[in-house]
């Protein structure tokens, strides 16, 4: 285990608001000397105006789960059973047991756990409260590049479950789904994950499975531009807080990436692998020159190139990527089967998700090594007080 000093700093780096020892009391005797500084007692705060796993420095593991309500199940029903899984969320992130946890000792150490509830188009409808439902959270509109699998579409209740550890995270979503499930039934479940924390220096730019760095151009958590291009301001009351999720599975063809050279991978992106500078640049975060020829009069980053069709100049209006990875090894005939979990937070789909996505499928080179095989819109509520619970905006 690395040193106090190190852990430390690793976890407070990046501006999270992670709070160290606050398990201290709740931690069980056996394990003292590991719940002081360690990596595993850090807790990303539960409560505040809006739900945590969005603005917070994304954790190494993620699960994101889609249920469809069970038959039956009405307004009432889905009360308590936010009201229950709110509670559960509340212990586990705050490293305290569940109710009816069979093993508290699995809890004891959260791991910067957050768990983050959307509301799908069904939730509304079956909870009665069809004109409170945002317009864009709906099944998106199918585009070209789209070969949309059945099994990873839609859900009316999506959680979100996202750690630094992935016990921590099987235990979580162990108990929720307990919670959950005369409620809901799981109607798909997707696991992603990042670079793990300490691999490399807090605050930089994590890799894809393409090898990319992924996540240059995005709003930064707490300035006023996050703050536009995220959370809710003039949307339905109840969301005020709240964001919306775009959740994509996008496929990696690996085996034709493979075959490509890096002159045609860098210029497919726009960018360079190693650095991930724009080619126009020598760092990674310096402006793209989107203006600059080559002697021979190409555009350097060319009219096709990802970062070019994806670009949106007002920095308030830019979608917010919290990518994970995903690699589900290989197919029973050998074939790699691996890609994004794309996750675009966004204050309004229509403004900002749809835009890109159409000059995305209409042009983009990356179109030619990427599938998007699974689709699906929530609603985030905002977050809640200690004595609150998740949705009560919309159905109490
Ligand atoms: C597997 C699919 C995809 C891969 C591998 C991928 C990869 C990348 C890479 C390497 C960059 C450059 C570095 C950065 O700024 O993060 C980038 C930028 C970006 N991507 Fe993607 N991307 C994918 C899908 C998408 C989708 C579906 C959207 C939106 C609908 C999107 C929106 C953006 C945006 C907005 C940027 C920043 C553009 C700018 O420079 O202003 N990407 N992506």
């Amino acid at each position: 285990m690395a040193g106090p000093r190190l852990t430390r700093r690793g976890l407070l780096a990046g501006g999270a608001a992670t709070a160290v020892g606050a398990l201290a009391a709740s931690a069980p005797e056996q394990e003292p000397s590991r719940t002081a500084v360690s990596t595993g007692a850090a807790v990303e705060p539960f409560h505040g105006p809006h739900q945590a796993g969005v603005a917070t420095v994304p954790q190494s593991h993620a699960v994101f789960v889609g249920l469809d309500l069970q038959p039956g199940v009405d307004r009432e029903a889905i009360v308590r059973m936010m009201g229950l899984l709110t509670d559960d969320a509340r212990r586990l992130t705050g490293g305290r047991a569940a109710l009816a946890d069979t093993e508290p000792e699995l809890a004891a150490l959260p791991a910067r756990l957050t768990v983050t509830f959307g509301f799908g188009p069904g939730l509304f409808s079956t909870a009665g409260v069809e004109r409170q439902r945002p317009g864009p959270v709906r099944p998106l509109p199918s585009f070209g590049i789209d070969k949309l699998e059945k099994r990873w579409n839609g859900g009316d209740l999506l959680l979100q479950i996202c750690a630094d550890d992935g016990l921590t995270l099987a235990h979580a979503l162990r108990m929720i789904i307990k919670d959950a499930r005369s409620f809901a039934g799981v109607k798909w479940v997707q696991r992603g994950f990042r670079r793990g924390p300490g691999v490399q220096a807090a605050g930089s730019t994590q890799r894809n499975v393409m090898g990319q760095l992924d996540g240059t151009v995005n709003p930064r958590p707490g300035t006023a531009d996050f703050d536009r291009a995220v959370w809710v301001t003039d949307g339905p009351d109840w969301l005020r807080g709240g964001t919306t999720l775009v959740l994509r599975r996008i496929r990696a063809e690996m085996e034709t990436w493979d075959a490509a050279d890096r002159v045609a991978k860098e210029f497919t992106v726009g960018r360079r692998l190693d650095t991930g500078a724009p080619l126009t640049g020598r760092r990674e975060h310096d402006e793209p020159d989107f203006d600059r020829l080559t002697p021979v009069g190409f555009p350097v980053i060319a009219d096709q190139a990802h970062i070019r069709r994806a670009h949106v100049a007002d920095p308030g209006m830019r979608i917010f990527r919290r990518v994970y990875n995903y690699d589900e090894g290989l197919t029973p005939d050998g074939h790699a089967d691996s890609g994004l979990i794309f996750a675009s937070y966004q204050a309004d789909i229509t403004r900002q998700f749809l835009p890109i996505q159409r000059k995305l499928a209409e042009a983009d080179l990356l179109n030619e090594w990427t599938t998007p095989v699974g689709s699906a819109v929530f609603a985030i509520p905002p977050g809640c007080a200690p004595d609150g619970w998740i949705g009560e905006t919309l159905l109490s």
